[in-house]
């Protein structure tokens, strides 16, 4: 029973399967790199993917999409790509490794962070953050939804403050996009960065970092773009200047498919189907004694994930239990997010984490219910 969904989802819809396999075996050819049919059938599907991941965003201009390796990537092209030495950042404690090390990074060359503390249910206050706003503020940089916990932030509010004052607006959509619907005009995100490969159902090795038309951004990566091949310095033409180097194409090409799929199927009944699963087991987790769940208590507060502790219980242990006893997988520890457990309370051990997919049916969750009651008892024994 597969339950770490927001680590990567899995099993991927069979057409995800089918296009990779199409690319490998039928197409083969790089895009943008060569005259012949071939290649010009890979650049179509290049190009067809960068539309759809377009639509699905309510990005108007595809050029705008840099594909990338996953959501760290797309992060540290974001900020690597805008910020220097005198700018200030401002983040919040609920942040994965993936945004806050490169903005340790830029730190030591000069760029001022503030972390704002989440208050105890994982969400961050508003007014705090518009309180941390200075002269130099040049970004306001959060994840939409907690890897750990699955709070929502309140991104419209922190879009308006950004509009206020005159800074760039950064999302780390990893645990949100797939999940929640994301119109990047309508909420006023300058930079989204989102992996391919969780909720939106592609393979690993794929996401993206949309900029708006307004960001200046630097490429973090030099080299061949299949244009401009004289100039010494790496092209600033959108998208190419930022994706040097062979693309992913079988794997952009399930990504494809894997949008494709929700669309289909319908975002909020993906979407309703995985919340209703994430309360099935809250709500079976609650009436195990000494058992602690995380996050805003309105389940309409939180997404993707469920994480708990259970007193006097091991959360790696409990983990091993249920992947050794009853082949349940779900991740434990500190999920790359050490400032988020710290403002959960859950520092050192970390908590257990479930993540449902598409897939995952209510027999599974009462399967799973059991399995911890039973691990449960046979550590505290
Ligand atoms: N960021 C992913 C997770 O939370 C890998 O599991």
């Amino acid at each position: 029973m597969y339950l770490d969904n927001a680590a990567t989802t899995f099993p991927k819809p069979e057409a995800v399967y089918e296009a990779i396999l199409h690319v490998l075996r039928d197409v083969g050819a790089s895009p943008g790199r060569g005259g012949y049919r071939r290649s010009l059938e890979s650049g179509r599907i290049l190009f067809q993917a960068r539309e759809t991941v377009a639509g699905f965003f309510s990005i108007a201009d595809s050029s705008r999409v840099i594909f990338t390796q996953n959501a760290t990537g797309a992060l540290n092209l974001a900020l690597q790509g805008t910020l220097a030495a005198g700018d200030h950042v401002i983040t919040t404690s609920m942040e994965h490794n993936s945004l806050l090390r490169p903005l340790y990074a830029l730190r030591t060359k000069g760029v001022e962070v503030s972390i704002i503390p989440a208050g105890p249910d994982g969400v961050v206050s508003v007014e705090d953050i518009r309180r941390a706003v200075q002269v130099n503020t040049k970004m306001i940089a959060v994840c939409h939804v907690s890897n750990v916990c699955g709070a929502i932030q309140p991104i419209e509010p922190l879009a308006q403050i950004c509009r206020e004052a005159g800074a760039l607006f950064l999302v780390d959509a990893a645990q949100s996009a797939g999940y929640l619907p994301i119109n990047v005009e309508q909420t006023g995100i300058d930079l989204l960065a989102v992996p391919g490969h969780k909720g939106l159902l592609g393979p690993g090795g794929t996401g993206f970092l949309y900029a708006a038309p307004h960001v200046q951004l630097k490429p973090v990566l030099q080299g061949g773009t299949g244009s401009h091949s004289t100039a010494e310095e790496q092209p600033l033409v959108m998208p190419d200047g930022f994706e040097a180097g062979t693309h992913n194409l079988p794997g952009i090409a399930g990504l494809q498919a894997g949008i494709e799929f929700l669309m289909e199927r319908g975002l909020s009944s993906v979407h309703q189907h995985e919340q209703s699963l994430l309360l099935q087991a809250e709500q079976a987790l609650r009436d195990i004694p000494g058992v602690t769940a995380y996050g805003p208590a309105d389940p309409e507060g939180r997404c993707s994930v469920l994480s708990f502790t259970a007193s006097g219980v091991d959360s790696g242990l409990l983990a091993v239990e249920l992947d050794h006893g009853f082949d349940v997988a779900v991740r434990a520890g500190l999920h790359c997010a050490p400032l988020a457990h710290r403002t959960l309370g859950t520092m050192p051990g970390g908590t257990v984490r479930l993540s449902p997919g598409w897939s995952t049916t209510s027999e599974e969750i009462a399967l799973f219910s059991d399995a911890v009651v039973q691990c449960i008892d046979k550590i505290r024994k």
